[in-house]
């Protein structure tokens, strides 16, 4: 699958059959994953896959806010990535010439985690994996339920697994001329 291909044809999935992914085949995506760039090559990015059924169910019952249509996703879910990054790192960048702190420097881990999110959807999707990434979580009970450690934060959770029925349609986007300036 070529670049062009892998970029358009990543799908939220949210349907998935009922075979798991095996570990050796998550961890080659965790693999590729760490070529994500990330501030001052940090690499702050941690992934707590998660493939036991129960813990799964209590991340539907208790780490997606109550938020229905996560819970319907989650419920035939067989996997998730706990998507977190090690606090306190990204937004300091220290050489031997003099310590930098730039304005809006609480926002780059965020950065840092997307960047990785999508390049782990894109891997996945590259080895024949569907994800779905989820916003509406509640980062503080996914990290008691996953035991997270304390110096990371959890950034979002990615629901993983092979994709059931027909891929799912594209989903609308803005024209190019809506979102693109050339000064
Ligand atoms: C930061 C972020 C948070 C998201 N949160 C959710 C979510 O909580 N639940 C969900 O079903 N999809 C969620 N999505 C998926 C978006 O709805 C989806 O990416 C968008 O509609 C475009 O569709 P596509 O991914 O199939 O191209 C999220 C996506 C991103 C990037």
């Amino acid at each position: 699958m070529d670049a062009i291909e892998l970029i358009k044809e990543r799908r939220s999935v949210r349907k998935y059959k009922n075979d798991k992914v095996d570990r050796d085949t998550m961890k080659e995506i965790v693999e590729l994953s760490k070529w994500a760039p990330s501030w001052a090559n940090y690499q702050i990015a941690r992934y707590t896959l998660v493939d036991d059924e129960t813990v799964i169910k209590r991340l539907a019952d208790e780490g997606v806010h109550g938020f229905s249509y996560n819970i319907k996703t989650l419920q035939n879910a067989k996997g998730v990535a706990v998507l977190s990054f090690v606090k306190g790192k990204s937004g300091k960048l220290d050489t031997p010439k003099g310590s930098y702190e730039p304005s809006a420097n609480n926002v780059w881990e965020v950065f840092d985690a997307g960047i990785a999110c999508q390049t782990f959807c894109l891997a996945a999707h590259a080895k024949g994996v569907g994800t779905c990434i989820f916003g509406v979580i509640d980062d503080e009970k996914i990290s008691e339920i996953v035991n997270l450690p304390a110096e990371e934060s959890v950034a979002a959770l990615i629901v993983y697994g092979y994709e059931d029925g027909e891929h799912a349609k594209p989903t609308s986007r803005k024209e190019v001329d809506e979102i693109l300036r050339f000064v």
